[in-house]
Protein backbone atom coordinates (compact mmCIF):
# COMPACT_ATOMS: atom_id res chain seq x y z
CA UNK A 1 0.00 0.00 0.00
CA UNK A 2 2.95 2.55 -0.99
CA UNK A 3 0.21 4.78 -2.03
CA UNK A 4 -2.50 4.82 0.75
CA UNK A 5 -4.59 8.23 0.69
CA UNK A 6 -3.03 9.27 -1.80
CA UNK A 7 -4.75 11.07 -4.98
CA UNK A 8 -3.57 10.53 -8.41
CA UNK A 9 -4.48 11.42 -11.84
CA UNK A 10 -3.42 9.55 -15.10
CA UNK A 11 -4.24 11.00 -18.12
CA UNK A 12 -4.40 8.06 -20.97
CA UNK A 13 -5.96 6.06 -17.71
CA UNK A 14 -8.04 4.23 -19.99
CA UNK A 15 -5.27 1.94 -22.45
CA UNK A 16 -2.07 0.15 -22.28
CA UNK A 17 0.27 1.81 -19.96
CA UNK A 18 -1.93 4.17 -18.30
CA UNK A 19 -4.71 1.58 -17.53
CA UNK A 20 -1.36 -0.57 -15.92
CA UNK A 21 -0.79 2.08 -14.10
CA UNK A 22 -4.26 3.24 -12.92
CA UNK A 23 -4.48 -0.42 -11.62
CA UNK A 24 -1.34 -0.62 -9.80
CA UNK A 25 -1.99 2.51 -8.13
CA UNK A 26 -5.55 1.54 -6.90
CA UNK A 27 -3.96 -1.85 -5.35
CA UNK A 28 -1.52 0.24 -3.78
CA UNK A 29 -3.99 2.51 -2.01
CA UNK A 30 -4.57 5.11 -3.89
CA UNK A 31 -7.44 7.32 -5.33
CA UNK A 32 -7.62 7.37 -9.17
CA UNK A 33 -8.86 9.90 -11.60
CA UNK A 34 -8.34 8.91 -15.46
CA UNK A 35 -8.82 11.34 -18.47
CA UNK A 36 -8.95 10.58 -22.39
CA UNK A 37 -11.08 10.63 -25.03
CA UNK A 38 -13.06 7.52 -25.31
CA UNK A 39 -15.89 7.71 -22.89
CA UNK A 40 -16.53 4.51 -22.97
CA UNK A 41 -13.41 2.96 -22.26
CA UNK A 42 -13.21 5.62 -19.61
CA UNK A 43 -16.47 4.66 -17.89
CA UNK A 44 -15.38 0.82 -18.47
CA UNK A 45 -12.22 1.62 -16.63
CA UNK A 46 -13.96 3.55 -13.24
CA UNK A 47 -15.98 0.38 -12.94
CA UNK A 48 -13.48 -1.90 -12.99
CA UNK A 49 -11.30 0.19 -10.29
CA UNK A 50 -14.18 0.59 -8.47
CA UNK A 51 -15.21 3.24 -5.64
CA UNK A 52 -11.75 4.59 -5.47
CA UNK A 53 -11.56 5.96 -9.10
CA UNK A 54 -13.30 8.23 -11.56
CA UNK A 55 -13.17 9.44 -14.63
CA UNK A 56 -13.77 12.16 -17.13
CA UNK A 57 -13.42 12.05 -21.18
CA UNK A 58 -11.72 15.10 -23.32
CA UNK A 59 -9.02 15.33 -24.95
CA UNK A 60 -5.48 17.08 -23.83
CA UNK A 61 -5.69 19.53 -26.85
CA UNK A 62 -7.83 21.30 -25.50
CA UNK A 63 -7.50 23.55 -22.48
CA UNK A 64 -10.80 23.67 -21.40
CA UNK A 65 -11.52 20.03 -21.22
CA UNK A 66 -8.63 19.82 -18.92
CA UNK A 67 -10.32 23.00 -16.94
CA UNK A 68 -13.30 20.88 -16.31
CA UNK A 69 -11.62 17.31 -15.35
CA UNK A 70 -9.30 19.06 -12.97
CA UNK A 71 -12.28 21.16 -11.44
CA UNK A 72 -14.00 17.35 -11.30
CA UNK A 73 -10.89 15.97 -9.32
CA UNK A 74 -10.60 19.11 -6.69
CA UNK A 75 -14.69 18.52 -5.65
CA UNK A 76 -14.31 14.63 -6.11
CA UNK A 77 -10.94 14.70 -4.19
CA UNK A 78 -9.77 17.67 -2.75
CA UNK A 79 -5.88 17.53 -3.58
CA UNK A 80 -4.07 16.09 -6.15
CA UNK A 81 -0.66 13.90 -4.80
CA UNK A 82 0.57 12.08 -8.01
CA UNK A 83 -0.11 13.70 -11.76
CA UNK A 84 1.20 11.01 -14.49
CA UNK A 85 0.85 13.17 -17.41
CA UNK A 86 0.97 9.84 -20.00
CA UNK A 87 -1.30 10.56 -22.72
CA UNK A 88 0.26 10.56 -26.49
CA UNK A 89 0.31 9.29 -30.09
CA UNK A 90 2.72 7.75 -31.97
CA UNK A 91 2.93 8.09 -35.96
CA UNK A 92 5.52 6.94 -37.90
CA UNK A 93 5.91 8.68 -41.25
CA UNK A 94 9.53 9.69 -43.75
CA UNK A 95 10.21 12.56 -43.21
CA UNK A 96 9.62 14.09 -47.00
CA UNK A 97 5.86 12.81 -46.20
CA UNK A 98 5.90 14.51 -42.86
CA UNK A 99 2.35 17.55 -43.48
CA UNK A 100 1.60 19.79 -41.32
CA UNK A 101 -1.61 17.96 -40.04
CA UNK A 102 0.82 15.41 -38.93
CA UNK A 103 2.72 17.60 -37.61
CA UNK A 104 0.69 19.70 -35.46
CA UNK A 105 -1.31 16.78 -34.30
CA UNK A 106 1.90 14.81 -32.85
CA UNK A 107 3.13 17.97 -31.26
CA UNK A 108 -0.74 19.13 -29.86
CA UNK A 109 -0.88 15.77 -28.25
CA UNK A 110 2.50 14.79 -26.88
CA UNK A 111 3.93 17.92 -26.43
CA UNK A 112 1.46 20.73 -25.94
CA UNK A 113 -0.91 18.55 -24.45
CA UNK A 114 1.46 17.35 -22.01
CA UNK A 115 2.64 21.14 -20.55
CA UNK A 116 -0.99 22.16 -20.05
CA UNK A 117 -1.42 18.78 -18.47
CA UNK A 118 0.80 20.03 -15.70
CA UNK A 119 0.13 23.58 -15.57
CA UNK A 120 -3.90 23.03 -15.36
CA UNK A 121 -3.11 20.84 -12.45
CA UNK A 122 -0.68 22.77 -10.59
CA UNK A 123 -3.08 24.71 -8.41
CA UNK A 124 -4.60 21.35 -7.22
CA UNK A 125 -1.17 19.98 -6.51
CA UNK A 126 -0.15 19.23 -3.00
CA UNK A 127 3.15 20.31 -1.54
CA UNK A 128 5.46 16.95 -1.67
CA UNK A 129 3.35 16.19 -5.24
CA UNK A 130 5.20 13.96 -7.71
CA UNK A 131 4.77 15.08 -11.63
CA UNK A 132 5.50 11.39 -14.25
CA UNK A 133 5.89 12.92 -17.52
CA UNK A 134 6.20 10.58 -20.06
CA UNK A 135 9.17 10.33 -22.98
CA UNK A 136 9.95 7.81 -24.76
CA UNK A 137 13.76 5.60 -25.52
CA UNK A 138 13.41 6.37 -28.87
CA UNK A 139 14.13 9.83 -29.01
CA UNK A 140 17.76 8.43 -27.46
CA UNK A 141 18.88 7.33 -31.08
CA UNK A 142 18.00 8.56 -34.50
CA UNK A 143 15.32 6.40 -36.19
CA UNK A 144 13.98 6.84 -39.71
CA UNK A 145 10.81 7.88 -39.99
CA UNK A 146 10.20 8.90 -36.45
CA UNK A 147 10.95 12.91 -36.11
CA UNK A 148 8.14 14.20 -35.24
CA UNK A 149 7.29 11.71 -32.50
CA UNK A 150 11.09 11.59 -31.54
CA UNK A 151 11.08 15.24 -31.31
CA UNK A 152 7.83 15.57 -29.40
CA UNK A 153 9.05 12.85 -26.77
CA UNK A 154 12.75 14.80 -26.82
CA UNK A 155 10.41 17.87 -25.48
CA UNK A 156 8.79 15.71 -22.99
CA UNK A 157 12.09 14.75 -21.32
CA UNK A 158 13.62 18.25 -21.93
CA UNK A 159 10.09 19.79 -20.02
CA UNK A 160 10.56 17.44 -17.28
CA UNK A 161 13.79 19.03 -16.26
CA UNK A 162 13.11 22.52 -16.80
CA UNK A 163 9.35 22.03 -14.34
CA UNK A 164 11.56 20.06 -11.75
CA UNK A 165 12.99 23.64 -11.29
CA UNK A 166 10.21 25.64 -11.56
CA UNK A 167 8.47 23.44 -9.15
CA UNK A 168 10.88 22.78 -6.95
CA UNK A 169 10.16 25.66 -4.80
CA UNK A 170 6.91 24.05 -3.82
CA UNK A 171 8.37 20.71 -3.23
CA UNK A 172 6.77 19.51 -6.13
CA UNK A 173 8.99 16.87 -7.74
CA UNK A 174 9.27 16.30 -11.76
CA UNK A 175 10.70 13.04 -13.50
CA UNK A 176 10.23 11.36 -16.66
CA UNK A 177 9.61 7.90 -17.20
CA UNK A 178 11.08 6.49 -20.52
CA UNK A 179 9.59 3.19 -22.02
CA UNK A 180 11.08 1.88 -24.50
CA UNK A 181 9.05 -0.93 -26.60
CA UNK A 182 6.20 -2.06 -24.30
CA UNK A 183 3.29 -4.48 -26.14
CA UNK A 184 0.31 -2.01 -25.99
CA UNK A 185 -3.02 -0.79 -27.82
CA UNK A 186 -0.44 2.22 -29.33
CA UNK A 187 0.71 -0.28 -31.75
CA UNK A 188 -2.66 -1.35 -32.78
CA UNK A 189 -3.32 2.71 -33.42
CA UNK A 190 -0.35 3.02 -36.19
CA UNK A 191 -3.44 1.70 -38.63
CA UNK A 192 -1.68 -1.77 -39.75
CA UNK A 193 -3.29 -4.55 -40.16
CA UNK A 194 -3.81 -6.90 -37.18
CA UNK A 195 -1.36 -9.69 -38.77
CA UNK A 196 1.45 -7.41 -39.66
CA UNK A 197 1.20 -5.77 -36.18
CA UNK A 198 2.31 -8.71 -34.63
CA UNK A 199 5.08 -9.34 -36.80
CA UNK A 200 6.17 -5.92 -36.52
CA UNK A 201 6.20 -6.23 -32.28
CA UNK A 202 7.97 -9.94 -33.11
CA UNK A 203 10.47 -8.11 -34.88
CA UNK A 204 11.30 -5.58 -32.29
CA UNK A 205 11.10 -8.31 -29.59
CA UNK A 206 13.97 -10.36 -31.59
CA UNK A 207 16.38 -6.96 -32.02
CA UNK A 208 16.37 -5.86 -27.91
CA UNK A 209 18.81 -6.74 -26.26
CA UNK A 210 16.64 -8.97 -23.85
CA UNK A 211 14.48 -10.64 -27.05
CA UNK A 212 11.67 -9.31 -25.97
CA UNK A 213 9.68 -6.06 -25.63
CA UNK A 214 8.28 -4.54 -22.03
CA UNK A 215 5.00 -4.86 -20.46
CA UNK A 216 2.70 -2.24 -19.25
CA UNK A 217 2.52 -3.65 -15.75
CA UNK A 218 6.30 -3.38 -15.35
CA UNK A 219 6.13 0.33 -16.72
CA UNK A 220 3.31 0.45 -14.38
CA UNK A 221 5.99 -0.59 -11.63
CA UNK A 222 8.34 1.95 -12.56
CA UNK A 223 5.57 4.24 -12.07
CA UNK A 224 4.86 3.71 -8.19
CA UNK A 225 8.53 3.55 -7.86
CA UNK A 226 7.98 7.44 -9.44
CA UNK A 227 4.90 8.46 -7.76
CA UNK A 228 6.00 7.33 -3.68
CA UNK A 229 8.35 8.43 -1.91
CA UNK A 230 11.03 5.51 -2.52
CA UNK A 231 12.10 8.20 -4.93
CA UNK A 232 11.61 11.12 -2.49
CA UNK A 233 14.93 12.05 -3.35
CA UNK A 234 14.70 12.39 -7.05
CA UNK A 235 13.69 14.89 -9.58
CA UNK A 236 14.70 16.49 -12.67
CA UNK A 237 15.36 12.82 -13.68
CA UNK A 238 14.56 9.83 -16.10
CA UNK A 239 13.38 6.78 -15.34
CA UNK A 240 14.78 4.64 -18.67
CA UNK A 241 13.07 1.29 -19.27
CA UNK A 242 13.61 -0.38 -22.71
CA UNK A 243 15.66 -3.55 -22.33
CA UNK A 244 18.53 -1.71 -23.01
CA UNK A 245 17.56 -0.97 -26.47
CA UNK A 246 18.69 2.14 -26.74
CA UNK A 247 22.22 1.91 -24.88
CA UNK A 248 23.75 -1.48 -25.61
CA UNK A 249 24.01 -3.35 -28.50
CA UNK A 250 22.32 -7.23 -28.43
CA UNK A 251 25.12 -9.98 -27.63
CA UNK A 252 23.88 -12.33 -30.31
N1 LIG B 1 4.00 1.37 -25.97
C1 LIG B 1 5.20 1.78 -26.33
O1 LIG B 1 5.95 1.04 -26.97
C2 LIG B 1 5.68 3.14 -25.90
C3 LIG B 1 7.05 3.42 -26.07
C4 LIG B 1 7.52 4.67 -25.69
C5 LIG B 1 6.67 5.62 -25.17
N2 LIG B 1 5.33 5.32 -25.02
C6 LIG B 1 4.47 6.38 -24.49
O2 LIG B 1 3.71 5.87 -23.41
C7 LIG B 1 2.47 6.60 -23.31
C8 LIG B 1 1.33 5.60 -23.22
O3 LIG B 1 1.30 4.86 -24.41
P1 LIG B 1 0.67 3.40 -24.53
O4 LIG B 1 1.69 2.53 -25.16
O5 LIG B 1 0.04 2.99 -23.27
O6 LIG B 1 -0.41 3.70 -25.68
P2 LIG B 1 -1.99 3.55 -25.76
O7 LIG B 1 -2.41 2.23 -25.22
O8 LIG B 1 -2.33 3.89 -27.17
O9 LIG B 1 -2.50 4.68 -24.77
C9 LIG B 1 -2.44 6.05 -25.11
C10 LIG B 1 -3.41 6.77 -24.20
O10 LIG B 1 -3.35 8.17 -24.47
C11 LIG B 1 -4.69 8.67 -24.58
N3 LIG B 1 -4.71 9.81 -25.48
C12 LIG B 1 -4.16 9.91 -26.71
N4 LIG B 1 -4.42 11.11 -27.24
C13 LIG B 1 -5.15 11.79 -26.33
C14 LIG B 1 -5.74 13.08 -26.31
N5 LIG B 1 -5.61 13.94 -27.34
N6 LIG B 1 -6.42 13.46 -25.21
C15 LIG B 1 -6.57 12.62 -24.15
N7 LIG B 1 -6.04 11.38 -24.11
C16 LIG B 1 -5.35 10.97 -25.20
C17 LIG B 1 -5.48 7.48 -25.15
O11 LIG B 1 -6.86 7.58 -24.80
P3 LIG B 1 -7.99 7.92 -25.92
O12 LIG B 1 -7.66 7.15 -27.13
O13 LIG B 1 -9.27 7.54 -25.22
O14 LIG B 1 -7.88 9.39 -26.13
C18 LIG B 1 -4.85 6.32 -24.41
O15 LIG B 1 -5.45 6.14 -23.15
C19 LIG B 1 2.40 7.49 -24.55
O16 LIG B 1 2.78 8.80 -24.21
C20 LIG B 1 3.44 6.88 -25.49
O17 LIG B 1 3.98 7.80 -26.39
C21 LIG B 1 4.82 4.11 -25.36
Amino acid sequence: MRLDGKVAVITGGNSGIGLATAREYVNNGASVAIFGRDKESIDATVAELGEKAMGRAGDIRKLDDLEAFFKDVNEAFGKIDVLMANAGVAKFVPFDRVDEELFDELSDINLKGTFFTVQKALPHLNKGGSVILVSAALNRMGSPASSVYTATKAGVQALGRALAADLSGRGIRVNVLTPGPVDTPIYTRLGYPEKSVRSMIDSIARQNPMSRVGTADELARAALFLASDDSAFMTGSELVMDGGAYSIKKNK
